[in-house]
């Protein structure tokens, strides 16, 4: 015994010592058993003075098992021992069977004491990864895949996927394809040095995609990339297909035009614009206008007199209506068929003057942002991401994602993308993201293809951002609500917290939470984590690197964990100044 209870308030017991605390090993953070007639408890003393010390009430001890929280309070006449470090294992330990149980990393309080993961419990639901920057978070996670690996009969049904915002990990997971037992694929996109290069086949991505792509910023403009959308088969279809609706469109924007009452050189200028521009075999300007009497050229019937009147404005009227049809041509595309980002800029061009954008202004400004940041993405260097030469559909691009150039399952795939801005980072890791959900929302047996995305430097891509005033949803949000049940799960690695959409970070189920100062984050995890103690905040405002606190449904109780350097690291390090400056 310890020492005698003196009072219990809530799940605190305060203990007059009958040892002398200074006489024996620290016994700060030492567990407890705590046993009255009718129960067992296990305790953590958190506080220590001379002659008395606190204890903080952590759960049951039952048929030889911990269980936290508790039903009951101890009573005042319970006794109080310290716990045999082989005990301990069985508290903190959490070790079921070795397919559900992952070595996450040794107590820095008890010798040689291993804490383990529930393994379903911290894959099949969200876990969050916090820490300042240099406090462990890339070694550790790099740590934990390494421990996961080791597990054998691993699946060809494992799909992780890293985003990788540094281009760190490949380092440490490339030693898998030289074991041989798995794989591990790398993306880049430095064509000399990177052997798979991020594609995507912009016929896969639908008008969200488009939107994020394009920095849709009201949702006005979202109509418009709609109709691109629906245009955009009259620009891969042969033209016999197409040629009909094409005429049509043409036609209306040209009897829009014509009605317009504008000054006739005007209209002839408009007229001329188009159908430079758009034109089919069978309506363009050299097209033959019949009149009894003679023929005339489209082009010819547009002349405008010296006294500023167009002679054939109703010739042409009539003539333009003949083409009118309210067929359409076909509904958005479905993936089924390759088409480029020049196809899809063809058809936005289209649908700018289907839309009238010479109509008003404030139409003009709001399409032609859009044509100008498509051109801009088409010319730069991501323009080279969406040159997909061969049609894929989408089932086989996302099962090829994860397969290496000998045909081999990858189980971890990693998407080097610190070459992205912010903007485009977040729009390529949002694309894949939704790709996947929607993916594994579609398959027939829900949750046989499950995903892990971890996001490094999450905050750049996990924000409260406008999507949800264009699109109607956040593709994170959506995905920390919905995707457990599809087995679409975010693993958030940030040392930022508090610039991350905090409905994602409340939807988190495990938390390993490193060394973290900044008082802005300390206020927001303290708010956004459901369940967050005083005692897990003191400890992460002191921890070492590499150590974290760990919580959540996949352990017993919030610990303190020291996670093992892996092997091989990550190109993590800092830079070494003294061997930089110094010959
Ligand atoms: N488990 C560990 N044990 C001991 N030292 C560690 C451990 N993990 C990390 N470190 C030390 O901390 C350094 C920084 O680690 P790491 O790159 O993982 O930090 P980080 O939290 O990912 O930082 P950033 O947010 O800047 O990416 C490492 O180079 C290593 O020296
Ligand atoms: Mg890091």
């Amino acid at each position: 015994m310890i020492g005698t209870i003196e009072k219990i308030i809530d799940d605190d017991i305060y203990l007059n010592l009958t040892i002398d605390p200074q006489k024996t090993t620290s016994l700060l953070n030492a567990y407890v058993i705590i046993q009255d007639v009718n129960n067992s408890f296990i305790g953590e003393i958190n506080v220590i003075h001379k002659t008395t010390c606190q204890i903080k009430l952590l759960g049951e001890y039952k048929n030889n098992n911990f269980t936290f929280g508790y039903a009951k309070k101890p009573a005042l006449s319970a006794t109080v021992n310290l716990i045999d470090v082989q005990y301990i294992s069985k508290i903190i330990g959490n070790e079921s069977e070795p397919n559900n149980t992952l070595f996450l990393g040794m107590s820095p309080y008890f010798d040689n004491v291993k804490i383990n993961a529930d393994l379903n419990g911290l894959f099949s639901s969200h876990l969050a990864i916090f820490g300042n920057t240099g406090s462990g978070k890339s070694c550790s996670f790099a740590s934990i895949m390494q421990n996961l690996m080791q597990h054998q009969n691993i699946s060809d049904k494992m799909n992780i996927v890293i985003f990788d915002a540094y281009g760190e990990y490949h380092d440490a997971f490339e030693y898998l394809n030289e074991s041989g037992t798995y794989a591990f694929k790398a993306y880049g996109t430095n064509e000399k040095i990177d052997n798979n290069i991020i594609s995507i086949p912009p016929w896969l991505l639908n008008a969200d995609d488009y939107a994020l792509l394009l920095n849709v910023t009201s949702a006005n403009q979202m109509p418009i990339i709609e109709k691109t959308l629906r245009n955009v088969d009259l620009f891969v279809r042969p033209e016999e297909e197409v040629s009909k609706y094409k005429n049509s469109i043409i036609a209306n924007a040209i009897s829009d035009i014509l009605l317009s009452g504008r000054p006739a050189a005007q209209i002839r200028d408009q007229v001329t614009g188009i159908l430079s521009k758009f034109y089919t075999q069978s309506l363009n300007l050299e097209t033959i206008i019949s009149q009894p009497g003679y023929n005339r050229t489209f082009r010819q019937c547009l002349l405008v007199d010296e006294n500023g009147k167009m002679n054939a404005m109703e010739l042409v009227s009539n003539f333009i209506k003949s083409y009118f049809t309210d067929e359409v041509s076909a509904s958005t595309p479905d993936g089924s068929y390759k088409y480029t980002l020049e196809n899809f800029r063809d058809a936005l061009d289209f649908a700018l003057i289907e839309e009238g954008i010479w109509k008003s202004e404030k139409i003009f400004d709001q399409a032609n942002i859009l044509m100008v940041r498509l051109n801009a993405l088409i010319k730069s260097e991501y323009g080279k991401l969406f040159n997909v030469e061969d049609y894929i559909d989408k089932e086989t691009y996302i099962n090829n994602l994860f397969l290496t150039h000998n045909g081999k399952k990858a189980q971890i795939i990693n998407f080097n993308i610190s070459s992205f801005d912010d903007r485009m980072a977040k729009s390529v890791v949002k694309i894949f993201a939704k790709l996947f959900f929607n993916y594994a929302k579609e398959a027939e047996v829900k949750g046989a293809t499950p995903f892990n995305l971890f996001l490094e430097e999450a905050h750049r891509y996990v924000q409260k951002d406008s999507d949800i005033d264009i699109i109607g949803y956040n593709i994170f949000e959506r995905i920390s609500k919905e995707g457990r049940k599809y087995g679409v799960l975010l693993g958030l690695i940030s040392q930022r917290p508090c610039e991350l959409s905090e409905t994602c970070l409340s939807q988190c189920s495990n938390y390993l939470l490193f060394k973290i100062t900044h008082p802005n984050d300390i206020a927001f995890v303290e708010k956004s984590i459901p369940g967050i103690t005083a005692d897990v905040i003191a400890n992460i405002k002191t921890a070492l690197p590499g150590h974290c606190m760990a919580f959540g449904s996949a352990f017993k109780l919030p610990l303190l964990v020291k996670i093992d350097m892996p092997n091989p690291r990550p190109s993590s390090e800092s830079v070494n100044m003294s061997s930089v400056w110094f010959d």
